[in-house]
Protein backbone atom coordinates (compact mmCIF):
# COMPACT_ATOMS: atom_id res chain seq x y z
CA UNK A 1 0.00 0.00 0.00
CA UNK A 2 3.07 2.72 0.87
CA UNK A 3 4.82 1.54 -2.19
CA UNK A 4 2.14 1.58 -4.41
CA UNK A 5 1.44 5.49 -2.83
CA UNK A 6 5.11 6.19 -3.15
CA UNK A 7 4.67 4.98 -6.84
CA UNK A 8 2.01 7.66 -7.46
CA UNK A 9 3.61 10.19 -6.11
CA UNK A 10 6.57 9.67 -7.56
CA UNK A 11 4.56 9.46 -11.25
CA UNK A 12 3.84 12.63 -10.40
CA UNK A 13 6.86 14.17 -9.30
CA UNK A 14 8.11 12.53 -13.06
CA UNK A 15 5.14 14.13 -15.13
CA UNK A 16 5.42 17.85 -13.54
CA UNK A 17 8.89 18.08 -14.11
CA UNK A 18 8.76 17.17 -17.87
CA UNK A 19 5.70 19.49 -17.97
CA UNK A 20 7.55 22.51 -16.42
CA UNK A 21 10.51 21.11 -18.92
CA UNK A 22 8.60 21.54 -21.71
CA UNK A 23 7.06 25.23 -21.09
CA UNK A 24 10.90 26.37 -20.41
CA UNK A 25 11.58 24.97 -23.32
CA UNK A 26 9.02 26.42 -25.24
CA UNK A 27 9.22 30.05 -23.71
CA UNK A 28 13.29 29.76 -24.63
CA UNK A 29 12.09 28.77 -28.48
CA UNK A 30 9.54 31.22 -28.75
CA UNK A 31 11.54 34.55 -27.22
CA UNK A 32 14.33 33.21 -29.47
CA UNK A 33 11.94 33.99 -32.40
CA UNK A 34 10.81 37.42 -31.37
CA UNK A 35 14.43 39.12 -30.02
CA UNK A 36 15.59 40.39 -33.35
CA UNK A 37 19.36 40.60 -33.26
CA UNK A 38 19.54 43.93 -34.81
CA UNK A 39 21.95 46.65 -34.70
CA UNK A 40 20.95 50.12 -34.66
CA UNK A 41 23.09 53.29 -34.99
CA UNK A 42 23.98 56.84 -33.98
CA UNK A 43 26.08 59.42 -35.91
CA UNK A 44 27.92 62.09 -34.14
CA UNK A 45 29.73 65.06 -35.74
CA UNK A 46 32.53 66.11 -33.46
CA UNK A 47 33.17 69.93 -34.35
CA UNK A 48 36.90 70.78 -33.17
CA UNK A 49 38.70 73.50 -34.03
CA UNK A 50 41.16 72.05 -35.35
CA UNK A 51 38.84 69.43 -37.66
CA UNK A 52 35.51 67.97 -38.01
CA UNK A 53 35.15 63.97 -37.15
CA UNK A 54 32.32 61.80 -38.03
CA UNK A 55 31.96 58.83 -35.30
CA UNK A 56 29.07 56.03 -35.98
CA UNK A 57 28.64 54.12 -33.49
CA UNK A 58 26.07 50.77 -33.35
CA UNK A 59 24.32 48.48 -30.51
CA UNK A 60 22.23 45.55 -30.05
CA UNK A 61 18.88 46.82 -30.07
CA UNK A 62 17.43 44.96 -27.43
CA UNK A 63 19.92 45.83 -25.05
CA UNK A 64 19.60 49.78 -25.73
CA UNK A 65 19.70 50.99 -22.05
CA UNK A 66 22.72 47.95 -21.12
CA UNK A 67 25.65 49.93 -20.03
CA UNK A 68 29.12 49.26 -22.06
CA UNK A 69 27.14 47.73 -25.49
CA UNK A 70 27.63 51.05 -27.51
CA UNK A 71 30.39 50.25 -29.76
CA UNK A 72 32.52 52.68 -32.25
CA UNK A 73 32.21 51.49 -35.69
CA UNK A 74 33.61 54.18 -37.67
CA UNK A 75 35.66 57.06 -37.18
CA UNK A 76 36.43 59.43 -40.36
CA UNK A 77 38.79 62.68 -39.63
CA UNK A 78 37.60 65.09 -42.68
CA UNK A 79 40.46 66.46 -43.87
CA UNK A 80 41.19 70.27 -43.57
CA UNK A 81 40.56 72.95 -40.84
CA UNK A 82 37.38 72.99 -38.69
CA UNK A 83 34.02 74.37 -39.64
CA UNK A 84 35.06 77.53 -37.72
CA UNK A 85 37.44 78.21 -40.25
CA UNK A 86 35.18 78.14 -43.17
CA UNK A 87 34.89 80.80 -45.61
CA UNK A 88 38.15 82.43 -44.70
CA UNK A 89 39.32 80.51 -47.54
CA UNK A 90 37.17 79.04 -50.80
CA UNK A 91 39.69 76.64 -52.11
CA UNK A 92 39.87 75.01 -49.01
CA UNK A 93 36.67 74.99 -47.73
CA UNK A 94 35.90 73.03 -51.17
CA UNK A 95 38.43 70.70 -50.39
CA UNK A 96 36.74 70.41 -46.98
CA UNK A 97 33.22 69.53 -48.21
CA UNK A 98 35.05 66.99 -50.45
CA UNK A 99 36.05 65.38 -47.37
CA UNK A 100 32.90 65.73 -45.58
CA UNK A 101 31.05 64.04 -48.14
CA UNK A 102 33.23 61.37 -48.30
CA UNK A 103 32.72 60.82 -44.56
CA UNK A 104 29.12 61.15 -45.21
CA UNK A 105 28.99 58.40 -48.01
CA UNK A 106 31.64 55.83 -45.34
CA UNK A 107 28.80 56.23 -42.61
CA UNK A 108 26.10 55.35 -45.31
CA UNK A 109 28.11 52.46 -46.51
CA UNK A 110 28.36 51.17 -43.21
CA UNK A 111 24.49 51.39 -41.89
CA UNK A 112 21.40 49.53 -43.41
CA UNK A 113 19.85 51.31 -46.05
CA UNK A 114 16.34 50.35 -44.01
CA UNK A 115 18.05 52.32 -40.79
CA UNK A 116 18.95 55.40 -42.97
CA UNK A 117 15.80 57.27 -41.12
CA UNK A 118 15.59 56.19 -38.06
CA UNK A 119 19.37 56.80 -37.34
CA UNK A 120 20.08 60.12 -35.38
CA UNK A 121 22.68 61.92 -36.57
CA UNK A 122 23.86 65.15 -34.27
CA UNK A 123 26.77 67.82 -34.91
CA UNK A 124 28.68 69.17 -31.51
CA UNK A 125 31.04 72.00 -31.73
CA UNK A 126 33.26 72.77 -29.26
CA UNK A 127 35.97 75.58 -28.62
CA UNK A 128 36.72 76.43 -32.23
CA UNK A 129 32.96 77.59 -32.50
CA UNK A 130 32.75 79.49 -28.59
CA UNK A 131 35.38 81.22 -29.99
CA UNK A 132 34.37 82.73 -32.98
CA UNK A 133 30.76 83.34 -31.64
CA UNK A 134 32.00 85.46 -28.67
CA UNK A 135 33.82 87.48 -31.58
CA UNK A 136 31.13 87.43 -34.75
CA UNK A 137 28.63 85.86 -33.47
CA UNK A 138 26.34 86.28 -36.59
CA UNK A 139 29.15 84.19 -38.58
CA UNK A 140 29.29 81.62 -35.99
CA UNK A 141 25.16 81.14 -36.64
CA UNK A 142 25.69 81.64 -40.26
CA UNK A 143 28.39 78.23 -40.05
CA UNK A 144 25.97 76.49 -38.38
CA UNK A 145 22.88 76.63 -40.33
CA UNK A 146 25.09 76.08 -43.40
CA UNK A 147 26.51 72.54 -41.31
CA UNK A 148 21.91 71.83 -40.81
CA UNK A 149 21.33 72.45 -44.08
CA UNK A 150 23.95 70.22 -45.39
CA UNK A 151 23.02 67.52 -42.65
CA UNK A 152 19.56 67.41 -43.72
CA UNK A 153 20.50 66.57 -47.12
CA UNK A 154 21.41 63.02 -46.27
CA UNK A 155 18.75 60.52 -45.44
CA UNK A 156 19.42 60.79 -41.51
CA UNK A 157 17.18 61.14 -38.41
CA UNK A 158 18.74 65.12 -37.94
CA UNK A 159 18.56 65.83 -34.65
CA UNK A 160 20.33 69.06 -34.53
CA UNK A 161 23.40 71.04 -34.47
CA UNK A 162 24.88 73.03 -31.57
CA UNK A 163 28.13 74.55 -29.81
CA UNK A 164 27.75 72.99 -26.34
CA UNK A 165 29.97 74.68 -23.68
CA UNK A 166 33.09 73.54 -22.16
CA UNK A 167 31.65 72.10 -19.05
CA UNK A 168 29.05 69.88 -21.08
CA UNK A 169 32.53 68.56 -23.17
CA UNK A 170 34.29 68.05 -19.62
CA UNK A 171 31.54 66.22 -18.34
CA UNK A 172 30.82 64.26 -21.23
CA UNK A 173 34.03 63.51 -22.12
CA UNK A 174 34.07 62.13 -18.52
CA UNK A 175 31.24 60.34 -19.35
CA UNK A 176 32.56 58.28 -22.20
CA UNK A 177 35.84 57.27 -20.60
CA UNK A 178 33.79 55.80 -17.67
CA UNK A 179 31.57 54.18 -19.78
CA UNK A 180 33.69 52.41 -21.82
CA UNK A 181 35.67 51.21 -19.30
CA UNK A 182 32.64 49.81 -17.38
CA UNK A 183 33.24 51.62 -14.66
CA UNK A 184 29.23 52.73 -13.61
CA UNK A 185 27.62 49.22 -13.09
CA UNK A 186 28.37 45.53 -14.36
CA UNK A 187 26.35 42.40 -13.78
CA UNK A 188 27.16 40.69 -10.52
CA UNK A 189 27.57 36.36 -10.11
CA UNK A 190 23.41 36.32 -9.74
CA UNK A 191 22.97 38.83 -13.60
CA UNK A 192 21.81 41.92 -11.66
CA UNK A 193 23.51 45.39 -12.17
CA UNK A 194 25.24 46.28 -9.50
CA UNK A 195 28.25 49.23 -8.94
CA UNK A 196 31.39 47.44 -9.30
CA UNK A 197 33.22 46.89 -6.34
CA UNK A 198 34.88 49.11 -5.10
CA UNK A 199 33.30 51.78 -7.66
CA UNK A 200 35.94 54.02 -8.63
CA UNK A 201 35.73 56.51 -11.66
CA UNK A 202 38.35 57.81 -13.20
CA UNK A 203 39.17 61.32 -14.31
CA UNK A 204 39.46 62.71 -17.81
CA UNK A 205 42.17 65.19 -19.63
CA UNK A 206 40.85 66.31 -22.47
CA UNK A 207 43.40 68.36 -24.56
CA UNK A 208 42.29 69.93 -27.93
CA UNK A 209 43.21 72.31 -30.24
CA UNK A 210 41.14 75.45 -28.35
CA UNK A 211 40.42 74.32 -24.98
CA UNK A 212 41.32 71.92 -22.36
CA UNK A 213 39.91 70.33 -19.96
CA UNK A 214 39.65 68.29 -16.59
CA UNK A 215 36.65 66.47 -14.95
CA UNK A 216 36.94 64.23 -11.83
CA UNK A 217 35.49 63.42 -8.77
CA UNK A 218 37.05 64.65 -5.86
CA UNK A 219 37.57 63.05 -2.26
CA UNK A 220 35.48 65.67 -0.34
CA UNK A 221 33.53 68.54 -1.48
CA UNK A 222 35.48 71.80 -0.93
CA UNK A 223 33.75 74.64 -1.93
CA UNK A 224 30.30 74.62 -2.37
CA UNK A 225 28.75 74.35 -6.04
CA UNK A 226 32.19 72.94 -7.38
CA UNK A 227 31.08 70.46 -8.93
CA UNK A 228 28.07 68.61 -11.05
CA UNK A 229 25.47 65.97 -9.80
CA UNK A 230 25.74 63.48 -12.70
CA UNK A 231 22.80 60.64 -12.01
CA UNK A 232 23.64 57.43 -14.06
CA UNK A 233 21.94 54.19 -12.76
CA UNK A 234 20.22 55.09 -9.77
CA UNK A 235 23.48 57.13 -8.67
CA UNK A 236 24.70 59.89 -7.92
CA UNK A 237 28.47 60.94 -8.70
CA UNK A 238 29.62 64.80 -7.71
CA UNK A 239 31.72 65.33 -10.91
CA UNK A 240 34.47 68.53 -10.78
CA UNK A 241 35.11 70.08 -14.02
CA UNK A 242 36.69 72.87 -15.91
CA UNK A 243 37.37 73.87 -19.34
CA UNK A 244 39.87 76.20 -19.64
CA UNK A 245 39.05 78.32 -23.15
CA UNK A 246 42.92 79.53 -24.86
CA UNK A 247 43.97 76.92 -23.09
CA UNK A 248 43.76 74.27 -26.12
CA UNK A 249 46.82 73.07 -27.97
CA UNK A 250 46.86 75.23 -31.14
CA UNK A 251 46.20 78.35 -29.10
CA UNK A 252 48.31 77.87 -26.59
CA UNK A 253 51.10 77.60 -29.11
CA UNK A 254 49.98 80.95 -30.58
CA UNK A 255 50.10 82.79 -27.58
CA UNK A 256 53.47 81.81 -26.73
CA UNK A 257 54.46 82.78 -29.86
CA UNK A 258 52.41 86.27 -29.76
CA UNK A 259 54.63 86.66 -26.33
CA UNK A 260 58.04 85.84 -27.94
CA UNK A 261 57.09 88.21 -31.13
CA UNK A 262 56.21 90.77 -28.36
CA UNK A 263 59.31 90.77 -27.24
CA UNK A 264 60.86 91.04 -29.81
CA UNK A 265 60.24 94.04 -31.16
CA UNK A 266 62.92 96.28 -32.93
CA UNK A 267 64.64 92.62 -34.13
CA UNK A 268 64.42 91.46 -37.81
CA UNK A 269 63.14 87.81 -36.40
CA UNK A 270 61.83 86.27 -33.25
CA UNK A 271 63.56 83.02 -31.67
CA UNK A 272 61.54 80.40 -30.25
CA UNK A 273 63.19 78.26 -27.73
CA UNK A 274 60.76 75.61 -28.22
CA UNK A 275 61.20 74.98 -31.85
CA UNK A 276 64.12 72.57 -32.85
CA UNK A 277 67.56 74.24 -33.60
CA UNK A 278 68.25 75.12 -37.22
CA UNK A 279 64.36 75.15 -37.98
CA UNK A 280 63.03 78.58 -39.63
CA UNK A 281 59.58 79.90 -40.47
CA UNK A 282 57.74 82.76 -42.00
CA UNK A 283 54.26 83.34 -41.00
CA UNK A 284 51.87 86.00 -41.45
CA UNK A 285 50.78 87.66 -38.45
CA UNK A 286 47.34 87.24 -39.06
CA UNK A 287 48.00 83.50 -38.43
CA UNK A 288 49.45 84.02 -34.91
CA UNK A 289 47.26 87.21 -33.78
CA UNK A 290 44.07 86.57 -35.68
CA UNK A 291 43.02 84.36 -32.69
CA UNK A 292 40.41 85.77 -30.00
CA UNK A 293 43.14 83.84 -28.07
CA UNK A 294 45.86 87.04 -28.74
CA UNK A 295 44.14 89.75 -29.58
CA UNK A 296 45.04 91.47 -26.11
CA UNK A 297 48.55 90.65 -27.48
CA UNK A 298 48.18 92.50 -31.04
CA UNK A 299 50.74 94.82 -31.38
CA UNK A 300 49.48 98.61 -31.98
CA UNK A 301 50.71 98.99 -35.41
CA UNK A 302 49.03 95.10 -36.25
CA UNK A 303 49.19 94.35 -40.20
CA UNK A 304 47.42 90.93 -40.71
CA UNK A 305 49.72 90.44 -43.70
CA UNK A 306 53.08 91.43 -42.09
CA UNK A 307 55.41 88.50 -42.48
CA UNK A 308 56.90 86.99 -39.18
CA UNK A 309 60.06 85.16 -39.55
CA UNK A 310 60.74 82.86 -36.61
CA UNK A 311 63.63 80.74 -35.60
CA UNK A 312 64.05 77.75 -33.69
CA UNK A 313 66.92 77.06 -30.67
CA UNK A 314 66.19 74.08 -29.55
CA UNK A 315 66.50 74.83 -25.81
CA UNK A 316 64.50 72.66 -22.87
CA UNK A 317 65.12 74.79 -20.13
CA UNK A 318 64.27 77.89 -21.77
CA UNK A 319 61.40 76.21 -23.32
CA UNK A 320 59.81 75.39 -20.05
CA UNK A 321 60.09 78.50 -18.50
CA UNK A 322 58.73 80.25 -21.68
CA UNK A 323 55.61 77.89 -21.67
CA UNK A 324 55.25 78.42 -17.66
CA UNK A 325 54.44 82.41 -18.61
CA UNK A 326 51.32 81.61 -20.62
CA UNK A 327 49.98 80.45 -17.22
CA UNK A 328 48.34 83.09 -14.29
CA UNK A 329 49.56 81.73 -11.53
CA UNK A 330 49.17 84.60 -9.16
CA UNK A 331 45.75 85.05 -9.87
CA UNK A 332 44.62 82.82 -6.95
CA UNK A 333 44.83 84.94 -3.70
CA UNK A 334 44.57 83.39 -0.75
CA UNK A 335 43.31 80.21 -2.06
CA UNK A 336 44.35 76.97 -1.66
CA UNK A 337 43.17 74.77 -3.87
CA UNK A 338 43.73 76.44 -7.52
CA UNK A 339 44.60 75.53 -10.85
CA UNK A 340 46.18 78.84 -12.52
CA UNK A 341 44.22 81.77 -13.99
CA UNK A 342 41.84 81.97 -10.21
CA UNK A 343 40.21 78.77 -11.17
CA UNK A 344 39.23 76.81 -8.23
CA UNK A 345 40.05 72.72 -8.13
CA UNK A 346 39.80 70.39 -5.38
CA UNK A 347 43.23 68.28 -4.99
CA UNK A 348 43.22 65.26 -7.84
CA UNK A 349 42.17 61.90 -6.42
CA UNK A 350 42.67 58.41 -8.26
CA UNK A 351 42.96 57.18 -11.47
CA UNK A 352 42.96 59.26 -14.81
CA UNK A 353 42.83 59.03 -18.45
CA UNK A 354 44.29 61.19 -21.01
CA UNK A 355 43.60 61.26 -24.32
CA UNK A 356 43.26 63.44 -27.88
CA UNK A 357 45.99 65.75 -27.63
CA UNK A 358 47.95 64.21 -24.56
CA UNK A 359 47.67 60.73 -26.06
CA UNK A 360 49.48 61.96 -29.22
CA UNK A 361 52.37 64.34 -27.55
CA UNK A 362 53.13 60.85 -25.81
CA UNK A 363 53.47 59.35 -28.51
CA UNK A 364 55.56 61.60 -30.53
CA UNK A 365 57.93 60.82 -27.51
CA UNK A 366 57.42 57.10 -27.77
CA UNK A 367 55.75 57.05 -24.58
CA UNK A 368 51.92 55.38 -23.58
CA UNK A 369 49.52 53.94 -20.98
CA UNK A 370 51.41 54.78 -17.59
CA UNK A 371 54.93 55.83 -16.73
CA UNK A 372 56.95 58.17 -14.70
CA UNK A 373 56.99 61.92 -14.51
CA UNK A 374 60.53 61.43 -14.81
CA UNK A 375 60.30 59.70 -17.96
CA UNK A 376 58.03 61.82 -19.12
CA UNK A 377 60.88 64.96 -18.52
CA UNK A 378 63.42 63.26 -19.77
CA UNK A 379 61.64 62.08 -22.93
CA UNK A 380 60.56 65.43 -23.45
CA UNK A 381 63.92 66.83 -23.11
CA UNK A 382 65.92 64.71 -25.25
CA UNK A 383 63.53 65.18 -28.06
CA UNK A 384 63.83 68.95 -27.49
CA UNK A 385 67.36 69.10 -27.67
CA UNK A 386 67.66 67.54 -31.57
CA UNK A 387 67.85 69.70 -33.72
CA UNK A 388 65.89 70.00 -37.23
CA UNK A 389 67.93 67.75 -39.37
CA UNK A 390 67.98 65.52 -36.99
CA UNK A 391 64.48 65.45 -35.67
CA UNK A 392 62.96 64.91 -39.24
CA UNK A 393 65.70 61.96 -40.05
CA UNK A 394 64.25 60.13 -37.23
CA UNK A 395 60.91 60.94 -37.58
CA UNK A 396 60.88 60.65 -41.03
CA UNK A 397 56.85 59.48 -41.54
CA UNK A 398 55.87 62.06 -39.29
CA UNK A 399 54.23 65.30 -40.99
CA UNK A 400 56.69 68.50 -40.42
CA UNK A 401 53.88 71.08 -39.44
CA UNK A 402 53.46 68.62 -36.48
CA UNK A 403 57.22 67.64 -35.89
CA UNK A 404 58.13 71.04 -35.04
CA UNK A 405 55.68 71.75 -32.52
CA UNK A 406 55.80 68.90 -30.46
CA UNK A 407 58.91 70.12 -28.09
CA UNK A 408 56.06 72.48 -27.14
CA UNK A 409 53.12 70.67 -26.61
CA UNK A 410 55.45 68.64 -24.64
CA UNK A 411 56.68 71.30 -22.08
CA UNK A 412 53.01 72.58 -22.16
CA UNK A 413 51.26 69.22 -20.98
CA UNK A 414 54.32 68.96 -18.61
CA UNK A 415 53.64 72.66 -17.14
CA UNK A 416 49.35 72.15 -17.71
CA UNK A 417 49.83 68.66 -15.42
CA UNK A 418 52.69 69.77 -12.67
CA UNK A 419 52.00 73.46 -12.13
CA UNK A 420 48.44 73.61 -12.89
CA UNK A 421 46.75 70.87 -12.31
CA UNK A 422 48.96 69.56 -9.35
CA UNK A 423 50.27 66.21 -10.80
CA UNK A 424 53.55 65.01 -8.83
CA UNK A 425 55.92 62.34 -8.60
CA UNK A 426 53.48 60.07 -7.10
CA UNK A 427 50.01 60.72 -8.51
CA UNK A 428 51.55 60.98 -12.23
CA UNK A 429 51.85 57.33 -12.90
CA UNK A 430 48.07 57.22 -12.37
CA UNK A 431 47.41 58.84 -15.62
CA UNK A 432 47.07 56.65 -18.38
CA UNK A 433 47.40 58.10 -21.95
CA UNK A 434 45.34 56.27 -24.16
CA UNK A 435 42.68 57.08 -27.27
CA UNK A 436 41.03 54.13 -27.16
CA UNK A 437 39.18 51.61 -25.15
CA UNK A 438 38.62 48.15 -27.35
CA UNK A 439 38.66 50.01 -30.21
CA UNK A 440 36.00 52.99 -29.39
CA UNK A 441 37.66 56.14 -29.34
CA UNK A 442 37.52 58.56 -25.77
CA UNK A 443 36.24 61.69 -26.77
CA UNK A 444 32.82 63.59 -25.66
CA UNK A 445 31.25 62.48 -28.56
CA UNK A 446 29.73 59.42 -27.34
CA UNK A 447 28.93 60.57 -23.81
CA UNK A 448 27.15 63.26 -25.77
CA UNK A 449 24.93 60.79 -28.06
CA UNK A 450 24.35 58.59 -24.87
CA UNK A 451 23.13 61.44 -22.96
CA UNK A 452 20.78 62.84 -26.09
CA UNK A 453 19.45 59.32 -27.28
CA UNK A 454 18.63 58.69 -23.37
CA UNK A 455 20.39 55.72 -22.97
CA UNK A 456 22.18 56.11 -19.69
CA UNK A 457 18.93 55.76 -17.36
CA UNK A 458 19.40 57.88 -14.55
CA UNK A 459 17.18 55.40 -12.58
CA UNK A 460 18.39 51.87 -11.44
CA UNK A 461 15.14 50.31 -11.97
CA UNK A 462 15.00 51.03 -15.55
CA UNK A 463 17.68 48.72 -15.83
CA UNK A 464 16.10 45.22 -15.72
CA UNK A 465 17.11 42.09 -15.08
CA UNK A 466 16.69 39.89 -17.55
CA UNK A 467 15.33 36.47 -17.85
CA UNK A 468 19.05 35.34 -19.35
CA UNK A 469 19.55 31.93 -20.55
CA UNK A 470 21.82 30.83 -17.58
CA UNK A 471 18.63 30.99 -15.52
CA UNK A 472 16.80 28.70 -17.61
CA UNK A 473 19.57 26.75 -18.25
CA UNK A 474 19.59 26.56 -13.98
CA UNK A 475 15.97 25.49 -13.89
CA UNK A 476 16.10 22.59 -16.36
CA UNK A 477 18.69 21.19 -14.50
CA UNK A 478 16.84 21.34 -11.57
CA UNK A 479 13.82 20.09 -13.01
CA UNK A 480 15.67 17.65 -14.97
CA UNK A 481 17.07 15.68 -11.80
CA UNK A 482 14.07 15.92 -10.32
CA UNK A 483 12.37 13.64 -13.59
CA UNK A 484 15.26 11.55 -13.23
CA UNK A 485 15.35 10.79 -9.71
CA UNK A 486 11.49 10.28 -10.17
CA UNK A 487 11.37 7.49 -12.85
CA UNK A 488 14.46 5.93 -10.96
CA UNK A 489 12.29 5.96 -7.95
CA UNK A 490 9.05 5.01 -9.94
CA UNK A 491 11.18 2.01 -11.72
CA UNK A 492 12.51 0.41 -8.14
CA UNK A 493 8.85 0.48 -6.73
CA UNK A 494 7.21 -1.42 -9.73
CA UNK A 495 10.16 -3.78 -9.86
CA UNK A 496 10.18 -4.03 -6.04
CA UNK A 497 6.21 -4.58 -6.12
CA UNK A 498 6.52 -7.59 -8.80
C1 LIG B 1 15.60 52.60 -22.82
O1 LIG B 1 15.20 53.60 -21.89
C2 LIG B 1 14.40 54.61 -22.46
C3 LIG B 1 14.10 55.67 -21.41
O2 LIG B 1 14.71 55.43 -20.22
C4 LIG B 1 13.12 54.01 -23.00
O3 LIG B 1 12.32 55.01 -23.60
C5 LIG B 1 13.46 52.95 -24.04
O4 LIG B 1 12.30 52.32 -24.48
C6 LIG B 1 14.39 51.91 -23.45
N1 LIG B 1 14.79 50.99 -24.52
C7 LIG B 1 14.79 49.66 -24.37
C8 LIG B 1 15.20 48.86 -25.57
O5 LIG B 1 14.51 49.12 -23.32
C1 LIG C 1 65.72 81.86 -42.56
O1 LIG C 1 65.25 81.48 -43.85
C2 LIG C 1 65.14 82.53 -44.76
C3 LIG C 1 64.56 82.03 -46.05
O2 LIG C 1 64.11 80.72 -45.95
C4 LIG C 1 66.51 83.14 -44.99
O3 LIG C 1 66.39 84.26 -45.83
C5 LIG C 1 67.09 83.59 -43.66
O4 LIG C 1 68.40 84.04 -43.83
C6 LIG C 1 67.09 82.44 -42.65
N1 LIG C 1 67.53 82.99 -41.40
C7 LIG C 1 68.40 82.36 -40.62
C8 LIG C 1 68.84 83.09 -39.40
O5 LIG C 1 68.82 81.24 -40.86
C1 LIG D 1 42.72 71.41 -0.65
O1 LIG D 1 43.42 70.24 -1.10
C2 LIG D 1 43.90 69.41 -0.07
C3 LIG D 1 44.65 68.27 -0.70
O2 LIG D 1 44.85 68.42 -2.03
C4 LIG D 1 42.76 68.93 0.79
O3 LIG D 1 43.26 68.15 1.85
C5 LIG D 1 41.99 70.13 1.32
O4 LIG D 1 40.87 69.68 2.03
C6 LIG D 1 41.53 71.02 0.19
N1 LIG D 1 40.86 72.19 0.70
C7 LIG D 1 39.73 72.63 0.21
C8 LIG D 1 39.18 73.88 0.82
O5 LIG D 1 39.15 72.08 -0.69
C1 LIG E 1 64.10 67.24 -16.52
O1 LIG E 1 65.15 66.54 -17.15
C2 LIG E 1 66.34 67.29 -17.33
C3 LIG E 1 67.32 66.47 -18.14
O2 LIG E 1 67.34 65.14 -17.74
C4 LIG E 1 66.89 67.72 -15.99
O3 LIG E 1 68.04 68.52 -16.18
C5 LIG E 1 65.81 68.53 -15.27
O4 LIG E 1 66.26 68.88 -13.97
C6 LIG E 1 64.54 67.73 -15.16
N1 LIG E 1 63.52 68.58 -14.60
C7 LIG E 1 62.75 68.18 -13.60
C8 LIG E 1 61.78 69.16 -13.08
O5 LIG E 1 62.82 67.05 -13.15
Amino acid sequence: MASKLAAVIAAFFLLASLAVIITVAVIQIHKKSYVSPGLKYGIVLDAGSSRTTVYVYQWPAEKENNTGVVNQTLRCDVQGPGISSFGLDNKQDEKTWNSFNDCMNKTKGIIPTVQYNVTPIYLGATAGMRLLRSEYETAASSILSTMQKYLQSWPFDFKGVSIITGQEEGIYGWITANYLMGNFVEKNLWNSWVRPHGAETTGSLDLGGASTQIAFTPEEDGKPNSTIAVVMYGYEYQVYTHSFQCYGRDEAEKRLLAALVQRSSGKPYAENPCYPQYFNTTVNAKYIFGSQCTAAQRPADYNPDQQLIILGTGDPALCRKEVLSIFDFTACPGEQNCSFDGVYQPGITGKFVAYSGFYYTAVALNLRGSFQLDTFNSSSWSFCSQDWPKLQEMHSSVKKSYLKSYCFSANYIYSLLVNGYKFDAQSWPQISFQIEVDNSSIAWSLGYMLNLTNMIPSEAYLVKLPMTSSVFAGLLFMFSALAILSLMFLIISVVRSC
